[in-house]
């Protein structure tokens, strides 16, 4: 149902695990003392993808994604080479995520002639005050000449991520954010609430008692807020965390939701390819060697029975705007979602309403309560809640 997602084409996900500076919230795989490996990481990426096509296993992808880490730090002429190397459809999308101090027109100009259709500039918050609390190196200029740069180029669309719920941010803050960055007029927003997650020094600081967890009602009411000014400016939601005008909703990400395969390049990648699901070897130095050696890259694998699919296929849908069939035999349940104001049912389709997608998979619980009794067996249910990415 989730639509613009060819079954039959898969997406690639290619992770560049390097950044100059790690943000204290940040729990991705990537390396800030390792920069002087970017050259041979892109190297075993283009024989990765290399292998990928020869063995068969990549015909034409429908949509690339360039994530991290920080992929603006590969030199764009790097960069398009890696791209160059993986063959792809006429119409694909292709994604690069950028930092706002470390792109210029230049390397999005380099971008766009190698096929870059989409940028995605992590901003976070235009105030200052805001930008310290999440450590991040950035300023409000920088996102503006980014923008204005990615129009100088003629990307075709474009996406502005923001996090609400640092510390000390007030509602003035996020007023203030969605004031400029809707100044700008992006095509496509992703907002997120803070999350802490395990091992990363913000979580350090959280137990120290040094600053203090995100509120989870003050979250839910910026949400709200945000999606609010988001919708009367014209971007429509379509997932938990993100908006788009109509046309610019992320068809990489959409696949994901769908549950459509998607190739992994690059160290830390997570994959999935017919019922088998994997991810590569955790470092950029253990990825290069893998490659060198002629090895496959993957650290381990699994394989998801056709039932566990579909429960997470469920699961995901339901956090869209598309949300999925009414479920039969479950009346009752559903009639106590409506009544709580949690899910509507429209068209014969079950779709969360906005204080309804903040509860998304406590939704999924009530109507499928033995969502967790797996009888394809152990496997790690994904429990997003409203910060999660997904590559
Ligand atoms: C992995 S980053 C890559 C983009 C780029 N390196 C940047 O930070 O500008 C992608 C996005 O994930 C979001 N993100 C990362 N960690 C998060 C967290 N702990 N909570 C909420 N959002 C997070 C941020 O919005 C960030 O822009
Ligand atoms: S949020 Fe972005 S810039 Fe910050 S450490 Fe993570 S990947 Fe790097």
């Amino acid at each position: 149902m989730i639509p613009g997602v060819d079954p039959d084409r898969p997406g690639v996900y290619v992770h560049v695990p390097f950044c100059t500076h790690r943000c204290d919230y940040c729990a991705f795989t990537t390396f800030t003392d390792r920069g002087h490996l970017i050259g041979e990481y892109v190297d075993a990426c283009v024989t990765h993808v290399g292998r990928l096509v020869a063995s068969g296993r990549l015909v034409e992808a429908a949509t690339v994604y360039v994530g991290g880490g920080t992929p603006s730090l590969v030199p764009s002429a790097d960069l398009a080479r890696l791209l160059d190397a993986i063959p792809r459809a006429a119409d694909a999308e292709v994604t690069v995520e950028v930092n706002p101090d470390s792109v210029d027109g230049t390397a999005l100009a380099t971008y766009r002639s190698a096929g870059v259709t989409r940028v995605s500039v992590g901003v976070q918050s235009t105030r200052p005050t805001v930008l310290a609390a999440l450590g991040r190196t950035h300023d409000r200029d920088n996102v503006t000449r980014t923008v204005d740069a990615l129009h100088r180029v003629g990307l075709p669309s474009w996406n502005l991520d923001l996090i609400v719920g640092a510390a000390g941010e007030t509602d003035a803050d996020l007023d203030a954010t969605l004031d400029e960055v809707l100044a700008l007029e992006p095509p496509h927003l992703s907002v997120y609430g803070l999350m802490v997650e395990p091992g990363t020094p913000l979580a350090r600081r959280v137990a120290d008692g040094e600053v203090p967890a995100p509120d989870p009602d003050v979250q839910a009411d910026r949400y709200l807020v945000a999606d609010a000014r988001l919708t009367a400016a014209g971007l429509d939601w379509y997932e938990v965390s993100n908006w788009a005008r109509p046309g610019h909703e992320c068809r990489h990400n959409l696949g994901y939701w769908a549950g459509a395969d998607c190739l992994a390049v690059g160290a830390a990648a997570h994959g999935h390819l017919a019922g088998t699901r994997w991810v590569n070897v955790p470092t950029p130095e253990s990825y290069v060697r893998r490659v060198a050696d002629g090895l496959d890259p993957a650290a381990s694998s699994e394989t998801v029975g056709p039932a566990t699919r579909e429960r997470e296929r469920t699961g995901l849908a339901l956090r869209t705007r598309w949300g999925v069939p009414v479920p039969p035999d479950r009346t009752d349940r559903l009639a106590d979602l409506v009544g709580a104001g949690l899910v509507e049912v429209t068209d014969g389709r079950v779709v969360c309403t906005p204080a309804g997608r903040l509860l998304a998979s406590e939704v999924t619980l009530a109507l499928w309560p033995d969502a967790h009794d797996d009888p394809d067996g152990p496997s790690p249910a994904a429990r997003p809640g409203v910060g999660t990415r997904y590559h």
